[in-house]
């Protein structure tokens, strides 16, 4: 009898399938199908943090023109704790409609005040939040260590704010990745100071309580950068992903389970059940889908669904916990070679 079953974040899944954010999931009908095809967990569209804080200027224009700080200071309340309205109403909304966790994403760049709003998202009925940190390291004045600490950052302002499971999805332009991963799944191995003097101006003087995020999501799919050479411009690559690029998100979920203190979701490239199951083997403990529900329909969910459960079946699986993170490097015998001895096997007597 096969049980897929998850846990993920401290929430209970069906099984380890779930909707990644996007447009499919962006209205209350939207979700209600992705929950009727079988998902296990659904994250909705996520909500700009320039859509937050820009709804707090509008209200602030005209008293920011005549200088009356008292009133200004009491329309920034005003502002956040109105907040981008239609959103809480969808978190709401579908909290109601459907059974399965209903995963809030907030797509950000920095910590600044647009956290406040995780306590709304909250009270609207989010079983978690998924933050995406949506800027792309690409300033030569900026140094790795700084980028780093600017996820921190976000983190913990989210952190102070909420108890909610929070998960950060993240682009892979980091340069020592494992590092930061540690760092953000609560994990001291790495060494870095948690206590003072990373979290911020702010922070710098007193101890602060680290919390790390309950669960990483490799990796947020930037859109992809092309050039159009008939029109001499430049374009927007294909939006939806192929299944040859799981092996970024898989090599870095693989490396990473069983050595990080929080759960693994694999996002980018899964387009079937045979992805699934790589990443499960991997370690991961959710995987998330998205362009192929878009090119092949919801339908796509039941589609994989049975291909794991096939697949399980030939191995004499009953769980995904039987087999998860069987392929991964703190699983393997020879740590030191794990990826080293792939790659030389592929590479050898090839000319
Ligand atoms: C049309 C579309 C809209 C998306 N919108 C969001 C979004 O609002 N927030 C987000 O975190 N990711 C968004 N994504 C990214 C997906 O959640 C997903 O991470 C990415 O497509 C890689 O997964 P895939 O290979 O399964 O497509 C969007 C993707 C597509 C194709």
């Amino acid at each position: 009898m096969i049980d897929l079953t998850t846990s993920y974040m401290g929430l209970k899944l069906k099984n380890p399938l779930v909707v990644s954010s996007c447009g499919l999931t962006k209205t209350v009908r939207g979700v209600q199908k992705c929950a009727e095809a079988g998902a296990g967990a659904i994250v909705l569209k996520s909500l700009f943090e320039e859509q937050i804080t820009a709804e707090l200027r509008e209200l602030t224009r005209h008293v920011d023109s005549v200088g009356h700080t008292e009133a200004l200071e009491y329309l920034h309340g005003y502002g956040e704790a109105l907040g981008p309205r239609e959103y809480l109403q969808l978190v709401h909304d579908a909290k109601q409609a459907v059974a399965v966790p209903i995963i809030a994403s907030i797509n950000c760049v920095s910590d600044a005040r647009w956290a406040d709003y995780a306590r709304q998202l909250a009270a609207a009925g989010a079983d978690a939040l998924e933050v995406n940190i949506g800027f792309l390291p690409n300033s030569a004045g900026q140094t790795g260590a700084a980028v780093e600490d600017r996820y921190a950052r976000i983190l913990h302002a989210v952190r102070t704010q909420v108890d909610l499971p929070v998960a950060l999805k993240v682009g892979p332009y980091i340069s020592s990745f494992a590092n930061l991963a540690a760092r953000l799944g609560n994990d001291r191995m790495a060494g870095t100071p948690f206590t003072v003097g990373w979290c911020g101006p702010g922070e710098n003087d007193r101890e602060i309580t680290w919390r790390g995020a309950d669960a990483l999501v490799l990796f947020n799919r930037f859109y992809s950068f092309d050039i159009d050479v008939d029109t001499l411009q430049l374009a927007a690559g294909n939006p939806y992903s192929s299944s040859e690029e799981i092996h970024l998100p898989l090599r870095w979920i693989s490396l990473l389970a069983g050595r990080v203190s929080c759960d693994l979701a694999a996002a980018t490239g899964i387009h079937n059940g045979r992805d699934v199951v790589k990443q499960l083997l991997a370690g991961a403990t959710v995987t998330q889908l998205c362009s192929t529900l878009y090119r092949n329909g919801l339908g796509r969910i039941e589609t994989i669904l049975d291909q794991l459960q096939q697949w399980m079946r030939a191995h004499d699986f009953e769980r995904p916990d039987d087999f998860r993170g069987r392929l991964s490097q703190a699983r393997s015998e020879h740590p030191d070679d794990y990826e080293r001895l792939q790659y030389i096997k592929a590479l050898v007597g090839r000319e």
